[in-house]
C-alpha cells in the first residue's frame, strides 16, 4: 500500500516542472468595492493579493531593501483565476506577479513579500471563488512538505441584508511568527471588517469542496498544517498550540468569513490567511524576556513616519531582523542602537491615492538568540473620510453643525460639545455627545438643543471635542476637535438695543428652549428656535457654505478632506485609529483591549493602535481547553 503511494508520489513529482519549485509561503486574498451602494448591475470592486515567497528561490539578484524602494515586480508569472461558478461572473484573472513591499535577508526568515491591488467592474450576479493554485510549498515543513498550495477567496455582490454591497474582511500578519518548541502558546490571528456590524468567524481551511463555502480545495498540502491537539476558537480567531519539533516550519490555512450577523449561517465572504510559524529551541544563553516593540506615537501628516522602538530586557541582547509585512511604497530604515537596550528602525510611507482603503502593517523583532517580540500589528485607514464639522447651517435661527458625511452619536462618553462666554472662556454649557438627549444626529446634521437661559447683548462661542461626530465608515472614524473660538460664535439679540445690530429677519422670541426628553430622528421643528442669533458677519459664510443637500463625500480615488499642509493632489491624508479609539466596536478593539490587559507596559501603543498582540506564554487551563475544543465543533457542525 505504502509503495503504491510512494509510486503517485513519485510520478507526480516528475511531472512538476522544475522551476515550479518549493517557493510558496502564503498569503491573503481580499476585497471591496470602492463605493457599496447599489447603483445600477455592477460595481467597481478593488481585489487585494499579498504573498509571500522564499526570497532566493526568483532569479538573482535577490531582493533587498532597494527593491521595496523601488517597487520592484516579483516575477511569479501565473495568475489569479475563477474556480467555481464563473458563469455567474464576467471576472477575468488577475496578475499574481507583485509589488515588492518586504524583504528579509534573516536566514530563517528569508522572505520575499509583495503586494497588488487591482479594480474591476463585475456584474452584481458574481457569486465566485477566486484563487491561485499552483506548487510547491517549501520543503522544511512540518505538513505539506512541497506540497500544492491554495489560496483561495469566495467574492459574492449579492447585495446584503441591509441593502448594501458587501466588503470582505481585511486581515494582517507576520509571515513567520517564531515560537519555542514544547511550549503551549496562543496565537490571536487579527481580523477586521469595514462593515463595522459583521459577525467574523475564522475557521481551518479544508478540502472538502461539497461542504465549504468556497466549494474548491482552500489549502492544498497544509489543511491542518499545524500539530494535532491545535485549537481554534472561530470567534476571536485565537490558536492554541504546542510546537513540537525545533528548527522547522508549520503551515497555518485559516479562512475568515463574515456573517451579515451571528444568527446567520452562510458567510458572505471568506478571506483566506495562510503563513507560518517557526519553532525554536530555546538557547542556554537566551534572554528570558523576548524583546519588545515599543512604539512611538506616528505624526498624523501626509507623509508618514513611524520609529518602531524596540526595547531589549538583557546585556548581549541583539536585535538581529525586524521582520515586517508593509503596504506597496513603505520603506524600512536599517536598524539602529542608539542608546543601551533600545533598538530603532524607521518607517517611512507616503500613502497613493489606489492605497485607499485600509491598510495592514506588521512587525515582529528577532533577538540574537531568535526570540521573536509578540507580532505588532496596526491597520492604517488611508483616506477614510473622517466626518469634517463644517460651519454651522441657519435653520430658523439657529444654528445646526453639518459634517462632510452621515453622521451618528459617537459610542463612547466624554466627547463634549460646551458653549462658552465669549469675554470670560468660561463655559456655561455642555453637553456629552455619547449620551445627551439634548444633542440630535440627524443625517447630516447634528442638532444641538441648548437648554440655557442666555444673557441678552452677550457672545457666545462653541467647541467640540474630538469624536464629537462619527462617520458611518470602518470603525467609525471620529471628528476633529473644535477649538477654534471663530468656529461657531453667536450673540444674543438684545431687545433693548436697535435691531439694527443683527441682520437676522425674525429676531427669536424666546431666549430659552425646552429640553428634549428623548432622542428622536428628525428634527423636531419646534425645538429649533433657539433664540441663538448667528452673528451677522458670519451668517453670510454659514449660508453659502450650507445647502439644502449634503456634500459629498470624497470619492476614494480623489483627494481626500483637506489637511493642512496638503499641497499635491497625489497625496491622500492617513486616518489612524485614534480617530474612533474606543468607538470601535468590532474585534480589531475588543483584541486591543485584551492586550491592554495583558501587556501593561505598553498600554501606549493601544492609544493609537488597532492592533493585536498577545503573549507567547500562555498556559490555558484544561476546562478552558475543553471549551474551546466544544466551540470548534460547534464551528464545525455549523457548516
Ligand atoms: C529557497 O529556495 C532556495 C533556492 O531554490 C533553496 O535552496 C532553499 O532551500 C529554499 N528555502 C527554503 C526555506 O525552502
Ligand atoms: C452561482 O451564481 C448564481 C448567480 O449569482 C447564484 O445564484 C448561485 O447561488 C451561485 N451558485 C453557487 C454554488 O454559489
Ligand atoms: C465532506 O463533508 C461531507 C459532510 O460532512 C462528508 O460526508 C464527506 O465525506 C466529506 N468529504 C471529504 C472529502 O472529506
Ligand atoms: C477567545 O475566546 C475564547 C472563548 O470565548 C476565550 O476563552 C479566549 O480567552 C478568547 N481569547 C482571546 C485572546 O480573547
Ligand atoms: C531541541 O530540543 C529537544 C529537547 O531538548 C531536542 O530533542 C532537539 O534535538 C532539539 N532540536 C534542535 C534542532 O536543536
Ligand atoms: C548575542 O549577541 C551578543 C553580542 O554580540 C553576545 O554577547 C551574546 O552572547 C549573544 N547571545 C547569543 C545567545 O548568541
Ligand atoms: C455614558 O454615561 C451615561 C450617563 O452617565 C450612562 O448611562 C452610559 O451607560 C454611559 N455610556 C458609556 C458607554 O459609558
Ligand atoms: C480666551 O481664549 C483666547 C484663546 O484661547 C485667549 O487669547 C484669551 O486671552 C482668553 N480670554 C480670557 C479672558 O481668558
Ligand atoms: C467669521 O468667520 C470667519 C471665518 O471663520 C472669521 O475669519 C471671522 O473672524 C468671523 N467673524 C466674526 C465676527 O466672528
Ligand atoms: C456612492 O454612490 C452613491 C450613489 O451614486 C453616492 O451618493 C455616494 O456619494 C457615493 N459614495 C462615495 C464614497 O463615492
Amino acid at each position: 500500500m505504502e509503495q503504491v503511494l510512494h509510486l503517485v508520489l513519485f510520478i507526480l513529482s516528475t511531472l512538476c516542472p522544475v522551476n515550479d519549485g518549493n517557493h510558496f509561503r502564503g498569503g491573503i486574498i481580499s476585497w471591496r468595492p470602492l463605493n457599496n451602494t447599489v447603483q445600477g448591475s455592477t460595481a467597481q470592486i478593488q481585489i487585494h493579493q499579498r504573498y509571500f515567497w522564499n526570497r532566493t528561490w526568483f532569479s538573482t539578484p535577490y531582493c533587498t531593501e532597494a527593491n521595496v524602494v523601488a517597487q520592484t515586480v516579483i516575477p511569479v508569472g501565473s495568475y489569479m483565476t475563477c474556480l467555481a461558478n464563473c458563469s455567474s461572473s464576467t471576472y477575468t484573472q488577475i496578475t499574481t506577479n507583485m509589488v515588492t513591499t518586504d524583504c528579509d535577508l534573516n536566514p530563517i526568515i528569508d522572505s520575499w513579500a509583495g503586494e497588488y491591488y487591482y479594480t474591476e467592474t463585475l456584474p452584481l450576479t458574481t457569486s465566485i471563488t477566486i484563487g491561485f493554485p499552483s506548487s510547491a510549498w517549501f520543503l522544511a515543513l512540518y505538513i505539506g512538505s512541497g506540497g500544492n498550495w491554495a489560496i483561495v477567496n469566495r467574492m459574492n455582490l449579492a447585495s446584503r441584508p441591509d441593502g448594501y454591497i458587501n466588503s470582505s474582511p481585511v486581515t494582517t500578519t507576520l509571515p513567520v511568527v517564531f515560537y519555542p518548541r514544547g511550549t503551549r502558546v496562543t496565537h490571536v490571528v487579527q481580523m477586521a471588517d469595514n462593515d463595522a456590524t459583521d459577525y467574523l468567524v475564522c475557521r481551518w481551511s479544508n478540502k472538502n469542496i461539497t461542504t465549504n463555502y468556497n466549494r474548491v480545495d482552500e489549502c492544498g498540502g497544509v489543511c491542518s498544517g499545524l500539530p494535532t491537539g491545535t485549537i481554534l476558537t472561530g470567534t476571536n480567531c485565537t490558536l492554541s498550540f504546542t510546537l513540537p519539533t525545533a528548527k522547522i516550519y508549520y503551515g497555518c490555512a485559516l479562512q475568515i468569513e463574515d456573517f451579515f450577523s451571528s444568527t446567520y449561517t452562510t458567510p458572505m465572504s471568506s478571506v483566506p490567511i495562510q503563513f507560518l510559524f517557526y519553532a525554536y529551541n530555546v538557547s542556554a544563553g537566551a534572554c528570558a524576556t523576548a524583546p519588545a516593540i515599543i512604539g512611538v506615537r506616528p505624526n498624523r501628516g501626509i507623509q508618514l513616519t513611524e520609529t518602531i522602538e524596540i526595547q531589549t530586557y538583557c546585556p548581549g541582547q541583539t536585535i538581529v531582523d525586524l521582520v515586517t509585512s508593509s503596504p506597496i511604497g513603505m520603506t524600512h530604515s536599517a536598524i539602529s542602537n542608539p542608546s543601551p537596550n533600545l533598538w530603532i528602525m524607521t518607517l517611512t510611507w507616503t500613502p497613493i491615492a489606489s492605497q485607499a482603503g485600509p491598510q495592514g502593517f506588521c512587525a515582529g523583532a528577532i533577538d540574537n538568540s531568535s526570540l521573536q517580540s509578540a507580532p505588532w500589528c496596526l491597520t492604517y485607514l488611508v483616506d477614510y473620510t473622517s466626518p469634517n464639522l463644517i460651519l454651522p447651517q441657519v435653520v430658523q435661527g439657529s444654528a445646526s453643525p453639518i459634517a462632510t458625511s452621515a453622521v451618528g452619536r459617537p459610542s463612547r462618553n466624554g466627547t463634549n460639545v460646551c458653549f462658552h462666554l465669549d469675554t470670560t472662556n468660561a463655559s456655561v454649557l455642555c453637553y456629552d455627545a455619547g449620551y445627551s438627549p439634548n444633542v440630535i444626529y440627524t443625517g447630516y446634521t447634528i442638532v444641538i438643543v441648548a437648554d440655557f437661559t442666555w444673557t441678552p447683548g452677550q457672545s457666545y462661542y462653541v467647541t467640540m471635542d474630538s469624536g464629537f461626530a462619527s462617520g458611518s465608515v470602518f470603525c467609525h472614524a471620529e471628528s476633529a476637535p473644535i477649538t477654534d473660538k471663530t468656529f461657531w460664535r453667536f450673540d444674543i439679540w438684545n431687545p433693548a438695543l436697535s435691531s439694527t445690530t443683527t441682520t437676522t429677519t425674525t429676531p427669536p422670541t424666546t431666549h430659552t428652549v425646552t429640553s428634549l426628553g428623548t432622542t428622536t430622528t428628525s428634527i423636531n421643528t419646534a425645538c429649533t428656535t433657539s433664540g441663538i442669533v448667528v452673528t451677522s458677519t458670519n451668517a453670510s459664510t454659514t449660508t453659502t457654505t450650507a445647502s439644502t443637500t449634503p456634500p459629498t463625500t470624497a470619492a476614494p480615488t480623489t483627494a481626500g478632506p483637506t489637511t493642512t499642509g496638503a499641497t499635491t493632489e497625489s497625496t491622500i491624508p492617513v486616518f489612524y485609529p485614534l480617530d474612533f479609539e474606543n468607538a470601535c466596536k468590532q474585534p480589531v478593539a475588543i483584541m486591543s483591549a485584551v492586550t491592554m490587559i495583558a501587556f501593561m507596559p505598553l498600554q501606549a501603543l493601544a492609544m493609537y493602535a488597532a492592533f493585536t498582540k498577545f503573549t507567547n506564554m500562555f498556559k490555558p487551563s484544561n476546562i478552558a481547553a475543553k471549551a474551546r475544543h466544544q466551540q470548534r465543533m460547534k464551528n464545525i457542525l455549523r457548516r
